[in-house]
């Protein structure tokens, strides 16, 4: 199985949705350490409940990026991993870090990709008057929530919806989506080729969430 290693900064709902898929043989992959910058992140609860190893790197003890990311660095290396998953994770890492994991680092972002890139997002959706939102699984490039897109999810926008109702309806397609790209990415079904990923095989209706 792939060894997985999962950054997290808070909730880890999606870290769930991951530790779960991995119970599953057919997910051919396995979490072997939960990195957070934050010592009070929820997720840290979810993997120790899991039995999955857990550290905390805290950026605050660290004089800079760089020296922040070598330390995560440091840590996935040692644990053996084969491919990093972005779990909210809220720090920007720096183009050496990126650059080290390329093609073996993957993000969920609670848009539909390339729009409403960075922060509140479902915010700026509603503003926007959207009539689908969702969320893109990506490998990660240097410019923040860019990068090859391996799954989508697209939910209806309600009449009605606020920033909260929307996010849960989004947060609801992450945990699918998520999962959905480990499997894809373990399993040898999605192989990225410079900045787009090719899925084998026939279109998957998973990946399709309504
Ligand atoms: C998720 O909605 C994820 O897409 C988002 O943070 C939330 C984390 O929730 N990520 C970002 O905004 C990344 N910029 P979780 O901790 O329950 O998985």
């Amino acid at each position: 199985p792939l060894k997985v290693g999962v950054l997290i900064s808070g909730r880890g709902s999606n870290l769930q949705a991951l530790i779960e898929a991995c119970r599953d043989p057919a997910t051919n992959a396995r979490i072997v350490l939960v990195l957070s910058n934050k010592a009070d992140a929820g997720g840290l609860k979810r993997a120790a409940e899991a039995g999955i190893p857990t550290a905390v790197v805290d950026h605050k003890a660290y004089g800079d990026r760089a020296g922040f990311d070598a330390e995560l660095d440091r840590r996935l290396k040692g644990a053996g991993v084969g491919l990093v998953c972005l779990a909210g994770f809220m720090r920007i890492l720096t183009d050496g870090f990126i650059a080290a994991w390329r093609d073996r680092m993957i993000n969920i972002h609670p848009s539909l990709l390339p729009a409403y890139r960075g922060l509140d997002t479902h915010a700026r959706a509603l503003a926007d008057g959207v009539k689908l939102a969702g969320c893109t699984v990506h490998y990660v490039r240097p410019e923040l929530d860019t990068g090859p897109i391996i799954v989508q999810a697209a939910v209806p926008v309600a009449a009605g919806d606020t920033p909260d109702s929307l996010a849960a309806r989004v947060l609801a397609a992450e945990h699918r989506a998520y999962p959905l790209a480990l499997r894809l990415i373990a399993t040898g079904r999605a192989r990225v080729k410079g900045e787009t990923v090719r899925l084998q095989g026939e279109i998957l209706p998973e990946t399709f969430i309504m």
